[in-house]
Protein backbone atom coordinates (compact mmCIF):
# COMPACT_ATOMS: atom_id res chain seq x y z
CA UNK A 1 0.00 0.00 0.00
CA UNK A 2 1.04 3.31 -0.57
CA UNK A 3 2.30 6.03 2.25
CA UNK A 4 0.22 9.45 1.96
CA UNK A 5 1.57 12.24 3.91
CA UNK A 6 -2.01 14.55 4.94
CA UNK A 7 -1.32 18.39 5.37
CA UNK A 8 -4.05 19.81 7.09
CA UNK A 9 -4.73 23.72 6.97
CA UNK A 10 -8.17 24.46 8.15
CA UNK A 11 -11.13 25.51 6.32
CA UNK A 12 -14.65 24.30 6.12
CA UNK A 13 -13.67 20.78 5.50
CA UNK A 14 -12.75 20.83 9.26
CA UNK A 15 -15.63 23.13 10.12
CA UNK A 16 -18.09 22.93 13.12
CA UNK A 17 -21.06 24.33 13.52
CA UNK A 18 -23.40 24.34 16.54
CA UNK A 19 -26.24 22.88 14.68
CA UNK A 20 -26.20 20.16 11.92
CA UNK A 21 -28.54 22.02 9.70
CA UNK A 22 -26.14 25.40 9.55
CA UNK A 23 -24.05 25.13 6.51
CA UNK A 24 -22.91 28.82 6.82
CA UNK A 25 -22.85 30.19 10.87
CA UNK A 26 -19.99 27.66 11.27
CA UNK A 27 -16.05 28.08 12.42
CA UNK A 28 -13.77 26.80 9.63
CA UNK A 29 -10.82 25.28 10.65
CA UNK A 30 -12.28 24.29 14.33
CA UNK A 31 -11.80 20.26 14.02
CA UNK A 32 -8.16 18.80 13.71
CA UNK A 33 -6.64 16.35 11.16
CA UNK A 34 -7.23 13.33 13.47
CA UNK A 35 -10.97 14.25 13.44
CA UNK A 36 -10.89 14.37 9.73
CA UNK A 37 -9.46 11.40 9.60
CA UNK A 38 -11.37 9.33 12.14
CA UNK A 39 -14.61 10.21 10.06
CA UNK A 40 -12.91 8.38 7.25
CA UNK A 41 -12.22 4.78 8.47
CA UNK A 42 -12.29 3.86 4.77
CA UNK A 43 -9.13 5.54 4.19
CA UNK A 44 -6.92 2.54 5.94
CA UNK A 45 -7.73 0.66 2.42
CA UNK A 46 -6.35 2.85 -0.02
CA UNK A 47 -2.76 4.23 1.98
CA UNK A 48 -0.91 4.46 5.01
CA UNK A 49 -1.81 8.23 6.48
CA UNK A 50 0.68 10.18 7.90
CA UNK A 51 -0.92 13.13 9.40
CA UNK A 52 -0.04 16.63 9.91
CA UNK A 53 -1.64 20.17 11.42
CA UNK A 54 0.31 22.72 9.40
CA UNK A 55 -2.48 25.68 10.01
CA UNK A 56 -5.84 25.65 11.31
CA UNK A 57 -7.18 28.73 9.01
CA UNK A 58 -10.06 30.07 7.31
CA UNK A 59 -8.42 30.29 4.25
CA UNK A 60 -9.54 33.50 3.81
CA UNK A 61 -6.60 34.60 5.81
CA UNK A 62 -4.15 32.62 4.32
CA UNK A 63 -1.09 34.96 2.99
CA UNK A 64 2.04 34.78 0.98
CA UNK A 65 3.83 33.71 4.17
CA UNK A 66 1.53 30.84 4.62
CA UNK A 67 2.13 29.90 0.93
CA UNK A 68 6.17 30.14 1.28
CA UNK A 69 5.68 27.73 4.84
CA UNK A 70 3.02 24.88 2.99
CA UNK A 71 5.45 24.55 -0.54
CA UNK A 72 8.87 24.01 2.04
CA UNK A 73 7.10 21.80 4.16
CA UNK A 74 5.59 19.78 0.38
CA UNK A 75 8.98 19.75 -0.76
CA UNK A 76 10.27 18.24 1.93
CA UNK A 77 7.81 15.37 1.74
CA UNK A 78 8.20 15.16 -1.83
CA UNK A 79 11.80 14.55 -1.30
CA UNK A 80 10.76 11.54 1.50
CA UNK A 81 11.20 8.19 -0.21
CA UNK A 82 8.66 6.78 2.06
CA UNK A 83 6.14 9.40 0.94
CA UNK A 84 4.36 8.21 -2.26
CA UNK A 85 2.09 11.13 -2.61
CA UNK A 86 0.51 14.70 -0.75
CA UNK A 87 -3.05 15.03 0.55
CA UNK A 88 -3.81 19.00 1.49
CA UNK A 89 -7.17 19.64 3.15
CA UNK A 90 -7.48 23.60 2.70
CA UNK A 91 -10.41 26.05 2.69
CA UNK A 92 -12.31 26.67 -0.65
CA UNK A 93 -12.20 30.44 -0.55
CA UNK A 94 -8.77 30.45 -1.68
CA UNK A 95 -7.47 27.26 -2.44
CA UNK A 96 -7.13 28.02 -6.06
CA UNK A 97 -4.53 30.46 -5.30
CA UNK A 98 -2.29 27.96 -3.07
CA UNK A 99 -2.82 25.42 -5.66
CA UNK A 100 -1.35 27.95 -8.08
CA UNK A 101 1.57 28.58 -5.67
CA UNK A 102 2.53 24.64 -5.59
CA UNK A 103 1.93 24.24 -9.36
CA UNK A 104 4.22 27.08 -10.11
CA UNK A 105 7.43 25.83 -7.90
CA UNK A 106 7.24 22.18 -7.78
CA UNK A 107 8.15 19.72 -10.29
CA UNK A 108 7.86 16.38 -8.76
CA UNK A 109 6.09 13.33 -10.47
CA UNK A 110 4.62 12.01 -6.94
CA UNK A 111 1.15 13.25 -6.89
CA UNK A 112 -0.05 16.86 -4.71
CA UNK A 113 -4.09 16.81 -4.18
CA UNK A 114 -5.42 19.01 -2.72
CA UNK A 115 -8.93 19.12 -1.27
CA UNK A 116 -12.05 20.92 0.66
CA UNK A 117 -15.66 20.89 1.48
CA UNK A 118 -18.43 23.11 1.02
CA UNK A 119 -20.50 21.92 3.98
CA UNK A 120 -19.01 21.94 7.77
CA UNK A 121 -17.63 18.92 9.17
CA UNK A 122 -21.13 19.13 11.55
CA UNK A 123 -23.65 19.45 8.80
CA UNK A 124 -26.11 16.48 7.67
CA UNK A 125 -24.21 15.42 4.33
CA UNK A 126 -21.25 17.06 4.54
CA UNK A 127 -19.25 16.61 1.28
CA UNK A 128 -15.56 17.13 3.36
CA UNK A 129 -15.51 13.03 3.74
CA UNK A 130 -16.02 11.95 0.53
CA UNK A 131 -13.74 14.91 -1.06
CA UNK A 132 -11.15 13.65 1.37
CA UNK A 133 -11.54 9.64 0.18
CA UNK A 134 -11.45 10.68 -2.99
CA UNK A 135 -7.91 12.92 -3.15
CA UNK A 136 -6.40 10.30 -1.03
CA UNK A 137 -7.50 7.68 -3.79
CA UNK A 138 -6.30 10.45 -6.54
CA UNK A 139 -3.20 10.96 -4.88
CA UNK A 140 -2.48 6.64 -4.04
CA UNK A 141 -3.24 6.09 -7.87
CA UNK A 142 -0.54 5.31 -10.16
CA UNK A 143 -2.38 7.09 -13.05
CA UNK A 144 -2.06 10.32 -11.20
CA UNK A 145 2.18 10.38 -11.30
CA UNK A 146 3.56 13.07 -13.66
CA UNK A 147 0.39 15.22 -13.39
CA UNK A 148 1.75 17.40 -11.26
CA UNK A 149 -0.20 19.84 -8.35
CA UNK A 150 -4.39 18.58 -9.01
CA UNK A 151 -7.44 19.57 -6.94
CA UNK A 152 -10.04 16.68 -6.59
CA UNK A 153 -12.98 18.41 -5.12
CA UNK A 154 -16.93 16.73 -6.00
CA UNK A 155 -16.38 14.02 -8.14
CA UNK A 156 -13.96 15.66 -10.57
CA UNK A 157 -10.16 16.03 -10.68
CA UNK A 158 -8.84 19.41 -12.08
CA UNK A 159 -4.90 20.57 -13.02
CA UNK A 160 -4.27 23.73 -10.52
CA UNK A 161 -3.07 25.70 -12.40
CA UNK A 162 -6.64 27.24 -14.32
CA UNK A 163 -8.85 25.70 -11.25
CA UNK A 164 -11.11 28.21 -9.87
CA UNK A 165 -14.20 28.70 -7.70
CA UNK A 166 -17.31 29.57 -9.07
CA UNK A 167 -20.22 28.88 -6.70
CA UNK A 168 -21.07 30.50 -3.43
CA UNK A 169 -23.09 27.50 -1.74
CA UNK A 170 -23.60 24.90 -3.97
CA UNK A 171 -21.78 22.32 -3.31
CA UNK A 172 -20.55 21.50 -7.64
CA UNK A 173 -18.34 24.50 -6.35
CA UNK A 174 -15.38 24.31 -8.79
CA UNK A 175 -14.42 24.75 -12.38
CA UNK A 176 -11.09 24.28 -14.24
CA UNK A 177 -10.04 26.43 -17.23
CA UNK A 178 -11.23 26.29 -20.56
CA UNK A 179 -10.79 22.01 -20.90
CA UNK A 180 -12.44 21.32 -17.93
CA UNK A 181 -11.85 18.02 -15.78
CA UNK A 182 -9.25 15.86 -16.77
CA UNK A 183 -10.23 12.82 -14.59
CA UNK A 184 -13.55 11.55 -12.41
CA UNK A 185 -13.46 10.01 -9.14
CA UNK A 186 -16.68 8.00 -9.62
CA UNK A 187 -14.77 5.57 -10.54
CA UNK A 188 -11.19 7.05 -10.61
CA UNK A 189 -10.35 7.82 -14.13
CA UNK A 190 -8.76 9.96 -16.45
CA UNK A 191 -9.93 11.21 -19.92
CA UNK A 192 -5.99 11.65 -21.48
CA UNK A 193 -2.73 10.78 -20.26
CA UNK A 194 -0.71 13.41 -18.41
CA UNK A 195 -0.17 15.92 -21.72
CA UNK A 196 3.46 17.29 -20.21
CA UNK A 197 5.54 16.59 -17.05
CA UNK A 198 5.04 19.38 -14.44
CA UNK A 199 7.23 22.11 -14.75
CA UNK A 200 8.18 25.13 -12.30
CA UNK A 201 7.93 28.44 -12.93
CA UNK A 202 10.76 29.27 -10.56
CA UNK A 203 12.09 27.21 -7.90
CA UNK A 204 11.91 28.30 -4.29
CA UNK A 205 15.11 30.25 -3.20
CA UNK A 206 15.69 28.81 0.44
CA UNK A 207 15.93 32.53 1.99
CA UNK A 208 13.26 33.56 0.04
CA UNK A 209 10.84 34.90 3.23
CA UNK A 210 7.82 37.01 1.52
CA UNK A 211 6.80 37.61 -1.96
CA UNK A 212 6.99 40.88 -3.90
CA UNK A 213 3.30 42.80 -3.24
CA UNK A 214 0.77 42.28 -6.55
CA UNK A 215 -2.87 43.53 -6.46
CA UNK A 216 -5.95 42.64 -8.78
CA UNK A 217 -7.92 45.76 -9.55
CA UNK A 218 -11.81 45.02 -10.52
CA UNK A 219 -12.49 47.28 -13.39
CA UNK A 220 -16.46 48.03 -13.61
CA UNK A 221 -17.94 50.71 -15.92
CA UNK A 222 -16.36 54.16 -14.91
CA UNK A 223 -14.11 52.80 -12.80
CA UNK A 224 -11.41 55.69 -11.94
CA UNK A 225 -8.20 55.06 -14.21
CA UNK A 226 -6.11 56.90 -11.33
CA UNK A 227 -6.02 53.46 -9.17
CA UNK A 228 -3.18 52.36 -10.38
CA UNK A 229 -1.22 55.00 -9.34
CA UNK A 230 -2.50 54.99 -6.10
CA UNK A 231 -1.77 51.59 -5.67
CA UNK A 232 1.62 51.49 -7.16
CA UNK A 233 2.76 54.75 -4.60
CA UNK A 234 1.12 52.40 -1.61
CA UNK A 235 3.70 49.77 -2.66
CA UNK A 236 2.18 47.38 -5.30
CA UNK A 237 4.85 45.62 -7.59
CA UNK A 238 2.52 44.34 -10.09
CA UNK A 239 -1.13 44.75 -11.32
CA UNK A 240 -3.58 42.38 -11.97
CA UNK A 241 -6.51 43.91 -14.23
CA UNK A 242 -9.79 42.09 -13.66
CA UNK A 243 -11.43 43.29 -17.23
CA UNK A 244 -14.87 43.84 -18.74
CA UNK A 245 -14.84 40.76 -21.60
CA UNK A 246 -12.55 39.13 -23.36
CA UNK A 247 -9.54 41.67 -21.37
CA UNK A 248 -11.13 44.84 -22.58
CA UNK A 249 -9.52 47.97 -21.39
CA UNK A 250 -11.40 51.40 -21.09
CA UNK A 251 -9.51 53.76 -23.35
CA UNK A 252 -9.18 55.82 -19.93
CA UNK A 253 -7.40 53.16 -18.59
CA UNK A 254 -4.43 52.76 -21.75
CA UNK A 255 -2.25 55.85 -20.48
CA UNK A 256 -1.99 54.84 -16.96
CA UNK A 257 -1.35 51.30 -17.87
CA UNK A 258 1.36 52.69 -20.18
CA UNK A 259 2.96 55.01 -17.39
CA UNK A 260 3.04 51.58 -15.50
CA UNK A 261 4.68 49.27 -17.61
CA UNK A 262 6.94 52.05 -18.58
CA UNK A 263 8.07 52.51 -14.57
CA UNK A 264 8.82 48.34 -14.57
CA UNK A 265 5.67 47.31 -13.23
CA UNK A 266 3.65 44.68 -15.00
CA UNK A 267 0.70 44.61 -15.72
CA UNK A 268 -1.36 41.31 -16.59
CA UNK A 269 -5.19 41.48 -18.97
CA UNK A 270 -7.04 38.83 -17.15
CA UNK A 271 -11.30 39.11 -16.94
CA UNK A 272 -13.80 39.63 -14.35
CA UNK A 273 -15.92 37.23 -16.27
CA UNK A 274 -15.98 33.78 -14.80
CA UNK A 275 -14.80 31.65 -17.39
CA UNK A 276 -12.70 31.71 -20.92
CA UNK A 277 -9.37 32.61 -21.90
CA UNK A 278 -7.35 36.04 -22.67
CA UNK A 279 -5.60 36.28 -25.75
CA UNK A 280 -3.11 38.43 -27.00
CA UNK A 281 -4.25 41.28 -28.80
CA UNK A 282 -2.25 44.14 -30.88
CA UNK A 283 -3.07 46.70 -27.28
CA UNK A 284 -0.68 44.21 -25.81
CA UNK A 285 2.36 44.88 -28.23
CA UNK A 286 1.09 48.46 -27.96
CA UNK A 287 0.87 48.84 -24.21
CA UNK A 288 3.45 45.88 -22.64
CA UNK A 289 0.70 44.36 -20.85
CA UNK A 290 0.27 40.40 -20.41
CA UNK A 291 -2.85 38.43 -21.27
CA UNK A 292 -3.44 36.27 -18.25
CA UNK A 293 -4.42 33.09 -20.90
CA UNK A 294 -6.38 30.47 -19.30
CA UNK A 295 -5.41 32.05 -15.36
CA UNK A 296 -8.30 33.16 -13.33
CA UNK A 297 -7.52 36.97 -11.99
CA UNK A 298 -6.59 35.37 -8.75
CA UNK A 299 -4.33 32.52 -10.18
CA UNK A 300 -3.14 35.46 -12.51
CA UNK A 301 -1.44 37.30 -9.08
CA UNK A 302 0.28 34.59 -8.15
CA UNK A 303 2.51 33.87 -11.21
CA UNK A 304 3.36 37.55 -10.99
CA UNK A 305 4.14 37.47 -7.96
CA UNK A 306 6.70 34.63 -8.43
CA UNK A 307 8.06 35.91 -11.82
CA UNK A 308 8.41 38.76 -9.87
CA UNK A 309 10.13 36.77 -6.88
CA UNK A 310 11.97 34.97 -9.07
CA UNK A 311 13.49 37.72 -11.05
CA UNK A 312 13.14 36.19 -14.21
CA UNK A 313 11.04 38.67 -16.60
CA UNK A 314 10.43 35.84 -19.21
CA UNK A 315 8.68 33.18 -16.81
CA UNK A 316 5.93 35.07 -17.05
CA UNK A 317 5.43 35.19 -21.06
CA UNK A 318 6.73 31.52 -20.99
CA UNK A 319 3.76 30.33 -18.04
CA UNK A 320 1.02 32.76 -20.20
CA UNK A 321 2.00 30.94 -23.61
CA UNK A 322 -0.53 28.51 -24.44
CA UNK A 323 1.20 24.99 -23.52
CA UNK A 324 1.63 25.34 -19.99
CA UNK A 325 -1.82 25.33 -18.92
CA UNK A 326 -4.20 21.99 -20.23
C1 LIG B 1 -12.45 28.66 3.98
O1 LIG B 1 -12.13 28.94 2.83
O2 LIG B 1 -11.60 28.36 4.85
C2 LIG B 1 -13.87 28.73 4.40
C3 LIG B 1 -14.82 28.40 3.31
C4 LIG B 1 -14.68 27.00 2.79
O3 LIG B 1 -13.76 26.25 3.07
O4 LIG B 1 -15.61 26.63 2.02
Amino acid sequence: MPTLALIATGGTIAGAAASATDTTGYTAGALGADALLAAVPQLAGIAGIRAEQLFSLDSKNMAPAHWLVLGRRVQTLLDDDAIDGVVITHGTDTLEETAAFLALTHASAKPVVLTAAMRPATALSADGPMNLYSAACVAAHADSAGRGVLVSFGDAIYPALGVRKRETHRLDAFGGASAGAIGRTDPLRYFAPPAAAPRPLIALAPDLAELPRVDVLYIGAGTPPGLPDLLIADGARGLVLALPGNGSLPSAWEPPVAAAVARGIPVIRASRVGMGPIGRKAMDDRLGTHPAGELPASQARVALMLALAGGDATALDRLLADDYIP
